[in-house]
């Protein structure tokens, strides 16, 4: 497979002192900065009423849409960043792949990969050219968000995650057809890794070269594979793609679910910031990891849904597990949940600023 040479790009300096960069780079920062994975969102009624008859894709695919929606919760809240509004599985349609947002179901893909010849007959195109949406969302925002002093965040889903959907046709528990697919046919399994790194690697390339100030790609199933698997099967294709992220000049968060036993080597991968689920207490992800990189986490979201003396209690039990080191990103472990009440997220963005405040 060709490997178009990623560009490098010079920093952009707009609102490079924010609280959130900062913290991204490793530096003190006057708060700890604070955003939740999945922050735009059917918790929002303003998100509702903007997605009453639209899909999904249709939101992503407008510009206007995609950022209005992914500033609903920017003008909500005092949220150190934006997380573009979009979809991991964006890149599946363009690539061959017949997705859609089935309500109450989740994502389903109607032409699943089976067989090696499925994954060879996956194109790869430019990003440019088959999501030109993403580019025009990201300078919309940017317009909005730079007066603000909030910075943008990009994003990918990884290759691991993004071909548990490509081959399950939906989300899944266990990955069966997934982990079969790996070990039935390792060099296909390897051939679709490369693509989906090509596709990603480009796609963030687009996205950095529009606006967005950071990036963060989700290996949210990640965490179903033993270390050996994830070594032997996921890691240099992901090691690449962070490798060539890294060079947009930009930050990169790597984050994953139930990756307690794969910190160790999801980290030497090099991200700048990992991202961890609720599982594991922050001051053991940090001995997981790689010296100087920041951690990203890591409230269990359900905890939003109260009562507030818990919310509270747990979120001063992750300080603690913080102690002030500096390179710490408050977030939930994994996304908001729908049911949120918007007040809770309030609260909490409030409180996390007022505690670390300096
Ligand atoms: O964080 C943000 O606010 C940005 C938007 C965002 C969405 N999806 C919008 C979305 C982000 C970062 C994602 C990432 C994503 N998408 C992941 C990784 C994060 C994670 O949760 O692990 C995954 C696995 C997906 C795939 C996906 N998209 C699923 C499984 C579903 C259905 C489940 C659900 O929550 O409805 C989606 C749909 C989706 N993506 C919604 C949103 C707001 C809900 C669609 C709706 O409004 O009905």
């Amino acid at each position: 497979m060709t490997r178009p040479s990623t560009p490098v790009l010079t920093p952009d300096p707009t609102n490079r002192d924010s609280a959130f960069l900062k913290t991204m780079r490793g530096e003190a920062a006057p708060h700890t900065p604070v955003w939740f994975m999945r922050q735009a969102g059917r918790y929002m009624p303003e998100y509702r009423a903007l997605r009453a008859g639209r899909s999904m894709l249709e939101c992503i695919r407008t510009p206007e849409l995609a950022a209005e929606i992914t500033l609903q919760p920017i003008k909500a809240m005092p949220m150190d960043a934006a997380i573009l509004f979009n979809d991991i599985l964006t890149p599946l349609p363009v690539m061959g792949l017949d997705l859609d947002f089935v309500g109450g179901v989740g994502p389903q893909i109607s032409n699943r990969i089976e067989t090696p010849f499925d994954v060879d007959r996956l194109g790869v195109p430019a990003a440019a050219e088959v999501m030109p949406y993403t580019a025009e969302s990201i300078k919309l925002v940017r317009q909005e968000l730079d007066p603000r002093g909030v910075p943008l965040i990009g994003f990918v889903g990884a290759p691991f995650t993004l071909a548990s959907y490509a081959i399950e046709g939906k989300g899944s528990r266990n990955y069966e057809r997934t982990k079969r697919f790996m070990y039935g046919e390792p060099a296909a399994w390897h051939r679709l890794m490369d693509k989906f790194e090509t596709i990603l690697a480009d796609y963030l390339a687009e996205q950095v070269k529009a606006g967005a100030q950071a990036v963060q790609i989700f290996d949210s199933w990640v965490g179903a594979l033993s270390i050996y698997d994830y070594v032997t099967f996921v890691k240099p294709a992901t090691g690449r793609l962070i490798e060539r992220t890294k060079k947009l000049g930009v930050p990169v968060i790597y984050f994953g679910t139930s990756t307690h036993h794969l910190l160790p080597q999801m980290s030497s991968l090099g991200s700048d910031v990992m991202g961890i689920d609720w599982r594991t207490p922050l001051n053991d992800a940090w001995k997981l990891i790689q010296p100087g990189q920041g951690v990203q986490g890591n409230l269990d979201p359900l905890l939003l849904q109260g009562p507030w003396r818990e919310l509270k209690h747990q979120t001063d039990r992750i300080l603690a597990e913080v102690d002030g080191r500096p390179g710490h990103i408050f977030n939930v472990g994994h996304g908001l949940l729908p049911e949120t009440p918007v007040d809770m997220v309030r609260r909490l963005v409030d409180y996390v600023h007022e505690q670390t405040a300096k």
